[in-house]
């Protein structure tokens, strides 16, 4: 593992990290959400820190240890993501997207644990806000925008028009089908794609992508 505990060469810096899923209500038992486990996000929070950046990490449900070393902010659905984004990305040089949002949410909530019926059943679902595209659009002078792609066909042309779409910086394009890269495991096979180019990350652990990232962000 490449730790840079030495060398502090992001001092300086912000960075507001966004990890783990979000879920999001359907009555006061039931939710929606997604595989993510934060791990990833958690991994570039710890990279940055070790290079002297201030840390923020928005943080979804996950079991992953949460570090002593930033400032935290848990939450726990989609809106609550957004809120907590909106409240702090002016003072950020740059935001790492890592979080797994739900682009949907049930569109009414239930006060009361909804009961079965013998029939089926619909639970209706709205589109929630797209927080990166909302960063594009509001973006700081200069701010870096960093987004993740997580596909299962196509990697490299639908990351490419999240990239436009969103207005962002860099996506880091992940194919769920291969094995070593995901959800929940140590190591993941990533491609970096930025406006210039297309830079396939041979597998390598998290920590490891990690650095990657930040040196691609801030060390070009
Ligand atoms: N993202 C976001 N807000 C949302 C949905 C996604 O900020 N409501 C961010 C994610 O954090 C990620 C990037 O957008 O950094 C791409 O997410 P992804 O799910 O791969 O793409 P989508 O644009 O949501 O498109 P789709 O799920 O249809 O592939
Ligand atoms: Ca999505």
């Amino acid at each position: 593992e490449k730790e840079v505990t030495c060398n502090k060469d992001l001092s300086g810096k912000k960075i507001l990290v966004t990890a783990g899923p979000t879920i999001e209500a359907i009555d006061p038992v039931r939710f929606i959400s997604n595989h993510s486990t934060g791990k990833m996000g958690y991994a570039v929070a710890k990279a940055a820190y070790l290079r002297g950046t201030e840390v923020t990490l928005v943080t979804g449900r996950t079991e992953t240890k949460k570090p002593l070393f930033a400032k935290v902010i848990e939450v726990e659905s989609a809106k609550e993501m957004f809120n907590a984004v909106k409240a702090c990305h002016m003072e950020q040089d740059a935001i790492i997207k890592a979080a797994a949002v739900a682009d949907y949410r049930p569109k009414t909530v239930g006060t009361e644990k909804t009961k079965k019926t013998d029939g089926d059943m619909t639970v209706e679902l709205e589109r929630t806000d797209d927080i990166l595209l909302w960063l594009g659009q509001h973006r700081r002078e200069g701010q870096f925008l960093c987004g993740f792609s997580m596909e299962t066909q196509n990697m490299l042309e639908n990351s490419r028009k999240k990239l436009d779409k969103k207005n962002i910086d860099m996506i880091v394009a992940n194919n769920l089908k291969m094995a070593g890269a995901g959800f929940g495991t140590d190591t993941n096979i990533v491609t970096l794609i930025t406006r210039e180019r297309d830079q396939e990350l041979e597998m390598m652990t998290k920590d490891e992508v990690a650095h990657r990232i930040l040196d691609e962000i801030f060390c070009r």
